[in-house]
């Protein structure tokens, strides 16, 4: 195992356990085929270098060996299926709340875009299978360079704060919120969802969002009880489930 993770395992609390591989695809991918193959809840494949690291809406996630952290996540949820789709908040909120704990501010982008000062920092990937879940993430651990297409919008906790973090320390306080958090989709969702309510850095602003439906603007109010965002349009408040993107509008830009 790489030396850089070798204890880490030791600090990850039942049933988690960590597997790292040299190269993968994507984590997301390869744990996909181990879950399938009956590989157990809390199965953690990192890899230290992803050839085809996926985000969501098909993008490529960028992600600078030895500087980020990129691994996944099996889950097998005792939860009814209709609630597995809540695993994508009760993850970015365990992240924000790792960092939070690693002593730095995070906000939550709706719905599970982990941001600093305005720019990401971590992206979350959710993927289903009959009876597991896999929850990627992509932290920028330590990045100073970004490749062009998202310089302008991401950051690294290094970059905001100016230290250099132990990404197996990183890892761990992630599986430990993780831990909290992924069981509470069910009877306990109320619990994630102040944590997205208070870190949510939509709420109040004006916001442009893509939806399946077409172009929404409006202004968001909150978080619904359902996890979704509740938007103030001109045509009434309505709750938005999914959306393929979501941008803060420049205050003077209303339109
Ligand atoms: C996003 O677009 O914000 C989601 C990014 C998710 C990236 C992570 S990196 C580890 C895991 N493996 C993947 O292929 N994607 C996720």
């Amino acid at each position: 195992m790489d030396d850089e993770f070798s204890q880490t395992a030791t600090h990850f609390p039942n049933p988690f356990r960590l597997l790292v591989r040299d190269e993968c695809g994507s984590t997301n991918d390869e744990l996909r085929e181990l879950a399938r193959q009956g590989a157990p809840e809390g199965l953690v494949l990192l890899a230290r270098r992803q050839t085809s690291g996926r985000g969501r809406r098909g993008a490529h996630w960028f992600a600078p060996e030895a500087e980020s952290l990129t691994f996944s996540v099996l889950l097998r949820p005792n939860a009814p299926k209709a609630h597995w789709p809540r695993l994508s908040l009760a993850a970015g909120v365990a992240v924000a709340e790792a960092l939070e704990a690693c002593g730095v501010p995070t906000g939550i982008k709706w719905p599970n875009d982990v941001w600093i000062h305005g720019r990401k920092v971590a992206g979350i990937l959710v993927d289903a299978g009959e009876n597991f879940a896999v929850v990627g993430i992509g932290l920028n651990v330590n990045t100073v360079n970004f490749s062009p297409e998202v310089a302008e919008i991401a950051t690294s906790l290094k970059l905001a704060t100016a230290h250099e973090y132990s990404r197996a320390h990183v890892l761990t306080e992630v599986i430990r919120h993780l831990d909290r958090h992924k069981n509470e989709i069910d009877n306990q969702f109320p619990v994630i969802l102040s944590s997205v309510r208070r870190l949510c850095v939509l709420t109040g602003n004006q916001v442009a969002l893509k939806t399946t439906n077409g172009p929404l603007h409006g202004t968001v109010i909150g978080i619904a009880p359902g996890g979704e965002l509740l938007l103030e349009t001109k045509d009434g408040l309505k709750s938005i489930l999914q959306a393929d993107e979501v941008r803060i509008k420049p205050f003077n830009n209303m339109k």
